[in-house]
């Protein structure tokens, strides 16, 4: 794992949407693994404007999204699939057919979560990973725990995961208890990984610095992924 220090948030989104621009303009019908949060907001912002003024493609990308909250529909706002939308699908070029978000109202769980695998492996694999990082060290919704979970399953929130994700909602009490998340070994099955995180993530990212594997902090899991980079912004 490299992880890299750069200076300030802006800095760090364009490098992230430079690697992906330069992923998909190599190869047009990439498979992306994508993610939400704030961490990737400004790569996503890089991306609509490269995409806009005719520097990247999206007509033939397809996208695995790393999670959905389990009982929000399409139309909430809170939902991933939302999120999406309004911060990237809606202003690019990509087939709606292409994008691929887990659906938290499916009424059989178990099986939406072996469907969203299957997908994936149709698709020949994700080429490329965006993640973000929990406070916890958490990677898509993959929380600390005593062993790390391989696949696509549902996932029940730590209570610091709904303390860090209430302000999205009107109250803790409304940030869904569970959600669908890829595992972890779908996402070390990326062929190339990268993590955004902002200066709010010191502590987390020092954390991945000693180097330790441990379940307890999930992301510590790319320290054997062959290719990931972990890019840092020191400042806002
Ligand atoms: C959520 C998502 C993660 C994301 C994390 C950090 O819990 N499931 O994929 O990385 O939040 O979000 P933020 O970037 O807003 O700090």
């Amino acid at each position: 794992m490299n992880i890299i220090t750069v200076k300030d948030y802006d800095t760090m989104s364009k490098m992230a949407a430079g690697i992906i621009a330069a992923q998909i303009n190599t190869k047009p019908d990439t498979v992306l693994g994508l993610a939400t949060g704030s961490s990737p907001l400004g790569t996503y912002r890089n991306l609509i404007e490269m995409n806009q003024n005719g520097l990247v493609d999206f007509s033939k990308v397809v996208t695995f999204n790393l999670d959905e909250y389990c009982g929000l529909s399409r139309e909430n706002p809170q939902s991933y699939y939302y999120f999406m939308m309004e911060n990237l699908f809606k202003h690019v070029n990509i087939p709606k057919e292409n994008i691929h978000i887990p659906n938290g109202l499916a009424k059989d769980t178990d099986e939406e979560c072996k469907n969203y695998e299957l997908q994936i492996k149709k698709a020949n694999g994700v080429d490329l990973q965006l993640l973000g990082i929990g406070f916890n060290g958490h990677i898509g919704f993959n929380e600390p725990d005593d062993v790390f979970h391989n696949f696509t399953r549902r996932v029940k929130l730590t209570q610091s995961t709904i303390e860090a994700n209430k302000r999205f909602f009107e109250s803790a009490d409304d940030v869904p208890r569970y959600a669908i998340s890829m595992g972890i070994k779908t996402i070390m099955s990326a062929r190339k990984i990268i993590l955004v995180a902002g200066p709010e993530k010191r502590e987390i990212i020092d954390k991945l610095r000693e180097e330790v594997c441990t379940p307890q902090v999930p992301a510590s899991i790319l320290h054997y992924h062959p290719d990931c980079t972990v890019f840092w912004a020191e400042k806002e």
